[in-house]
């Protein structure tokens, strides 16, 4: 079990950060301008990178802290730059992974903090491959 975390782990990490995100997006997003909009998303991507870091270090206060910084983001205005209804199930998969990433480090459970890390890495993409579809139109995932 060990063994796969620590092969899955860096494994997704890779992939999570080659991850072409779709290219123009045709909506406007209300109030955040685009760049707003982008760097509040990039600061995702270091809350998780603080996820992993923590991970590798065993250091379940960073873990905890990184993840609720998460959470907490995830609650802000800008995060719902979509408002479908998938969109904001794809987001509350996102927050119940995050709870248990937050759970597991409280609980300093290293093996399920890191499976609750690899399962919102997939929130992550699944929201991600949920956008370029629906930004190119397409009506097949
Ligand atoms: C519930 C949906 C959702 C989830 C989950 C989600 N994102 Fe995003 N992400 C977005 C939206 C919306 C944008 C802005 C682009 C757009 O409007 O299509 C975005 C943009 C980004 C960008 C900026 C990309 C660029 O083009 O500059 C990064 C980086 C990013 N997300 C990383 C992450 C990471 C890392 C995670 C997981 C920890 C994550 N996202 C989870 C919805 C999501």
């Amino acid at each position: 079990m060990k063994r796969i975390l620590v092969i899955a782990i860096p494994a997704l990490a890779i992939m999570l950060s080659m991850i072409p995100l779709h290219g123009k997006p045709q909506e406007q997003t209300g109030k955040a301008s685009r760049s707003q909009l982008d760097s509040f998303m990039e600061m995702k991507l270091e809350h998780s990178k603080a996820i992993l870091e923590g991970l590798a270090t065993e250091d379940f206060e960073q873990i905890a802290k990184a993840s609720q910084a998460l959470t907490a983001l995830s609650l802000e205005s800008s995060w719902n730059a979509h408002t479908t209804e998938e969109y904001l199930d794809h987001s509350a998969d996102f927050r119940r992974a995050l709870n248990l990433v937050t759970r597991a480090a409280r609980e300093e459970n290293l093996d399920r903090a890191a499976l609750g890390y690899v399962n919102m890495t997939v929130q992550c993409i699944e929201c991600h491959r949920y956008l370029r579809v629906k930004h190119s139109g397409d009506t097949k995932p």
